[in-house]
């Protein structure tokens, strides 16, 4: 067999986990959630969160990964032979193209944006307007296909080349853009007259706020936004050369995709405040609230491409890595060429993509569950995959793995203390699996607190 790929270089490593890691989750769930529920207070649980149960865990599918040096399904063919383990890539090839088949229309919207925006189309006068415009792209048929299509193609471009021509170095190129653009918009917004006020609300903590919805919410966040329990982060593992540490490159992961998100609070809440709107989340926000301030603030155009763009590069790198769990399983396991295992598995997203988009208009009333197929896709992968798999996931590491493989793992070249060690393998034994099952007691609405 061919020597199997690698990332080049640890940073890398760094450039592409971040890429999956940032995405919409960053931009408009993350800012809103810890505005509306304590502000500094959420900051603090969102952080613990992270470090006890988001770490740990980014390590368990990284260890997984470079210890089998194979794709998310094969990983856990070659370490538990003769066991059902395997499943667990399963769950993460399917949770990821489905989860592929939405979040590529929404990154499909995020280009009509840019291409409206320099034909300075954008604005109309009134806020009604802007809003109104959303719903009638939204609901048209072919228009948001179109970009779909696109955004398939430049997948492919950049996907096919490989791990290290392909994605790595998009990664290199794009996140440092993406981080420029975000401190532009930072440096701007902090300078505004409403920064005080907007910077208040993201930061002044309210303890009173935070109960166990909250934290379970932190948590489940956590999870979608470090990009856990899909498989994503095994496949990536598994291009990792034995010079990477485990436990600090999720550390960094984890902290850049933190200050990513703290960022974007500090750049949405500073402009909504000083412009008099109030903010919002969810596609809402960037689609229609953020248009709305951008159209009030000096050379609107500009602010609306540079926001656009970030918002479409933080979602291409996170597209690629979904991608990347099932076209690394295809080509592995069926030893396709990867270009003809690109190009099946864009063919099954535009398919699934296709059914989300036409969700807002000829299929909105083709449900199942009460839900059309875009939010079906979302609930079924987020809500209900995504925690099977990273709970079978905890379990496997911390209950059935060879510890010294893992602790092994974990080191790469160098030694890890066993201080590191002991905790990071109690998170995964026991705290990890206890919050995913009530984190999904909570989301299916089988139990409340
Ligand atoms: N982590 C990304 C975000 O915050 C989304 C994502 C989830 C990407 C799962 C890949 C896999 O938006």
């Amino acid at each position: 067999m061919s020597e199997r790929a690698q990332f080049a270089t640890k940073l890398g490593v760094i450039a592409a986990t971040v890429g999956s890691a940032v995405g919409l989750g960053n931009i408009w769930r993350f800012p809103y959630m810890a505005g509306e529920n304590g502000g500094g207070a959420f900051l603090i649980v969102y952080i613990c969160c992270v470090i006890v149960l988001g770490i740990p865990l980014m390590c368990a599918e990284f260890a997984i990964g470079r210890k089998s040096r194979t794709n998310a399904a094969g990983a856990l063919k070659v370490l538990a032979p003769k066991s059902q383990w395997h499943i667990i890539g399963y769950i993460g090839i399917l949770a990821s193209t489905l989860i592929l088949g939405y979040y590529m229309v929404i990154a499909g919207w995020v280009v009509e944006y840019i291409y409206q925006a320099i034909k300075d189309n954008l604005f109309g006068d009134s806020a009604t307007t802007i809003a109104n415009n959303f719903e009638l792209f939204k609901t048209d048929v072919w228009r948001p296909l179109v970009w779909v299509g696109a955004l398939l193609v430049i997948n492919y471009l950049i996907i096919s080349r490989g791990v290290t021509k392909g994605i790595e170095k998009a990664s290199n190129i794009m996140m440092p853009m993406l981080f420029v653009i975000l401190l532009i918009f930072c440096g701007y917004a902090i300078t505004l007259p409403g920064a005080k006020e907007g910077l208040t609300y993201l930061f002044n903590p309210d303890f009173s706020k935070i109960d166990g919805g909250v934290v379970l919410s932190a948590m489940g966040q956590a999870f979608f936004s470090l990009s856990i329990g899909l498989g994503i982060l095994i496949t990536y593992g598994s291009y990792f050369k034995r010079n990477v540490n485990l436990p600090k490159t999720g550390f960094t992961v984890a902290i850049l995709d933190m200050l990513v998100a703290i960022l974007a609070g500090v750049m949405i809440f500073p402009i909504t405040a000083s412009f008099g709107i109030s903010p919002t989340q969810g596609p809402d926000l960037i689609f229609v609230t953020l248009p709305n301030v951008f159209g009030k603030m000096f050379m609107p155009n500009m602010w609306a491409i540079l926001f656009f763009v970030f918002a479409g590069v933080a979602a291409l790198t996170s597209t690629i890595s979904l991608l990347e769990v099932a076209i690394a399983y295809i080509s592995e396991e069926f030893k396709l060429s990867r270009k003809r295992a690109s190009i099946i598995i864009l063919l099954i997203v535009a398919v699934l993509s296709v059914l989300s988009s036409l969700s807002f208009s000829v299929l909105s009333e083709v449900k199942l569950f009460d839900m059309n197929f875009f939010e079906l896709s979302d609930y079924f992968s987020a809500n209900i995959l995504l925690p099977l798999g990273g709970f079978l996931l905890s379990v496997y590491v911390g209950w059935r793995m060879k510890k010294r493989d893992f602790k092994l793992e974990l080191g790469g070249n160098t030694q890890i203390s066993t201080i590191l060690y002991t905790l990071i393998l109690f998170s995964i034994r026991f705290i990890a699996p206890i919050s995913i099952i009530f984190i999904f007691l909570s989301i299916t609405g089988i139990f409340n607190i």
